[in-house]
């Protein structure tokens, strides 16, 4: 079998190079400068791509979102739609934080995607105590908890067949016990690690003062089920939204706020929509992949020509204001059937036969440059804000990053209330490999992609890739899209 050391091991390299950066910056070595490029005065950007640029320019600028450290999470908090966990697993989830520390929460569990079929609901009581932040994802805080009871209602009998507990009664609720003296419900694996990290944003909608939006975000679930047990988050799950000033355009948030574990909430069955990916998406905020990386994505899709190229931008910080290095991608893509794993999921598969790099601190070109032989670019040349063609090495070893490289993918699209489209695509295998064999292929998603056009446009990827650099240039803007796992 071939090992495919390249990409699996990028989000370690990823990883190793970013805490190279914080030493780096903490032993006072490297000083932060930002890159001066050449405005090419010569370039015209097509109008149809201004809007995608607003969308990761105002993401760049992050003002309006506020975070609280440590955060007062006292209230209620519920999803803000059916969420796709690995396995799959749909569900919503609706937790209480009370004044003393200690927390209920309801994880509904549902037979379809459209969380319109409940079959069981399990409610968690316990302890929380939140700690220092977080050393592992800048910008979280660590918290330790304690279960006190886990108790389980089954919506259907056959909902209690599948669990392994055919004696226990619809609408009844049973205690749960623990994994050694466990008689039915055992293979649950029910944890409530995702409390372990713990992000909360603050943000007034529409600059109004009254309209407080407040999201917040707990730890992310192992994509590989045996290793959920032992986990310790190092990203986010969807954010959960406090009904307090609830956002009123949010249908599920109500339904969700006023269900219990008898009365489990049924949301509104949404039109599923085939999967064309043509135009170009756009990350909404500054996402978080496991293990340190900060990123912005961007992409673009020709669906006649079955091509498309991604815009990678990593940052530093959680704020994505602080560049490290970006990355250009681009390849074929063709369609796969409609997922027989993961119902309202459509495959793809991603070949990616391009690649530049820009480094765009000292820190990463200081890594690139010393990396010996011609396994990344031209050696010892990389300098601060300058790409470089990676394909002609076949990839780039400092960075895991080889190719031609292979992805086999998951997709699925959702209206968001505005009615703008979102674009999920599949999770990152938590161990920071590569979904570059088809039994990796994701069974949940990433954080969407929302659409900023519909067209994909020509000679995109020389535009995108400049208007980076340059909104780089003048420190107000950087965006980024990818989806190699890095
Ligand atoms: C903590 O507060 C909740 C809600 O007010 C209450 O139900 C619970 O009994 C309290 N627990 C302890 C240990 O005081
Ligand atoms: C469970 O209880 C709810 C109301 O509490 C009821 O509407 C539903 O029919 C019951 N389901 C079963 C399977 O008994
Ligand atoms: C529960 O965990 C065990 C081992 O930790 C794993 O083998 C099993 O697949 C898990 N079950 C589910 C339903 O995820």
């Amino acid at each position: 079998m071939r090992k495919e050391n390249g990409l699996q091991s990028l989000g370690i390299m990823a990883v190793c190079l970013q805490m190279m950066m914080m030493r780096m910056r903490r032993i006072g070595c490297v000083k932060a400068s930002s890159p001066r490029l050449a405005l090419e005065k010569s370039l015209v950007w097509p109008s149809k791509d201004t809007q995608c640029v607003h969308l990761l320019k105002h993401l760049q600028n992050g003002a309006r979102v506020t975070v609280q450290m440590p955060p007062n999470i006292q209230g209620h908090w519920v999803s803000t739609s059916c969420e796709v966990r690995p396995g799959p697993e749909f569900l919503t989830r609706s937790y209480r934080f009370f004044h003393n520390n200690t927390f209920k929460a309801l994880q509904f569990y549902y037979a379809d995607n459209q969380c319109s079929t409940p079959s069981y609901s399990v409610q968690v009581r316990g302890r929380l105590r939140l700690r220092q932040p977080s050393w592992i994802v800048r910008g979280g805080t660590e918290a330790h908890y304690q279960i006190h009871s886990m108790r389980l209602v089954c919506h259907s009998a056959s909902a209690a067949r599948e669990l392994g507990c055919a004696s226990w009664e619809p609408n009844i609720s049973y205690e749960l016990r623990s994994v050694c003296d466990c008689v039915c419900g055992c293979a649950l694996n029910v944890s409530m690690h995702e409390l372990q990290l713990l992000r909360l944003e603050k943000q007034y909608l529409h600059h109004s003062v009254d309209q407080l939006l407040e999201e917040l975000y707990l730890g992310d679930i192992h994509t590989d089920a045996t290793q959920r047990m032992l986990y310790r988050p190092s990203s986010y799950q969807p954010a959960l939204q406090n009904t307090r000033n609830q956002d009123v355009s949010c249908v599920v948030c109500a339904i969700i706020s006023r269900s219990d574990e008898f009365d489990p909430p049924v949301l509104p069955p949404q039109p599923e929509l085939t999967v064309t990916l043509s135009g170009q998406w756009a990350s909404r905020r500054c996402e978080v992949r496991p293990e340190v990386l900060f990123l912005t994505r961007h992409f673009l899709f020709h669906d006649s020509t079955h091509t498309w190229e991604g815009h990678y931008h990593h940052y530093s910080d959680p704020a994505c204001k602080h560049p490290t290095f970006s990355l250009f991608a681009r390849g074929h893509y063709s369609r796969g059937p409609r997922s027989a794993r993961v119902m309202g999921g459509t495959e793809f598969e991603f070949r990616v036969s391009e690649m530049r790099v820009r480094p765009m601190d000292l820190a990463t070109v200081s890594l690139l440059n010393v990396f010996k032989g011609n396994s990344c670019g031209a050696q010892g040349a990389w300098q601060v804000g300058v790409e470089q063609d990676v394909t002609p090495t076949n990839g780039c070893a400092a960075l895991g990053l080889r190719l031609p490289h292979t992805e086999y993918e998951l997709f699925r699209l959702e209206r968001d209330a505005e009615g703008r489209l979102l674009l999920f695509n599949g999770q990152r295998p938590s161990d920071g490999s590569s979904p570059d064999r088809p039994d990796r292929r994701p069974t949940s998603y990433q954080t969407p992609l929302v659409q900023c056009s519909a067209a994909g446009g020509q000679r995109s990827e020389v535009s995108a890739a400049q208007r980076l650099g340059n909104l780089a240039t003048t420190a107000t803007a950087v965006w980024s899209l990818l989806f190699v796992s890095f």
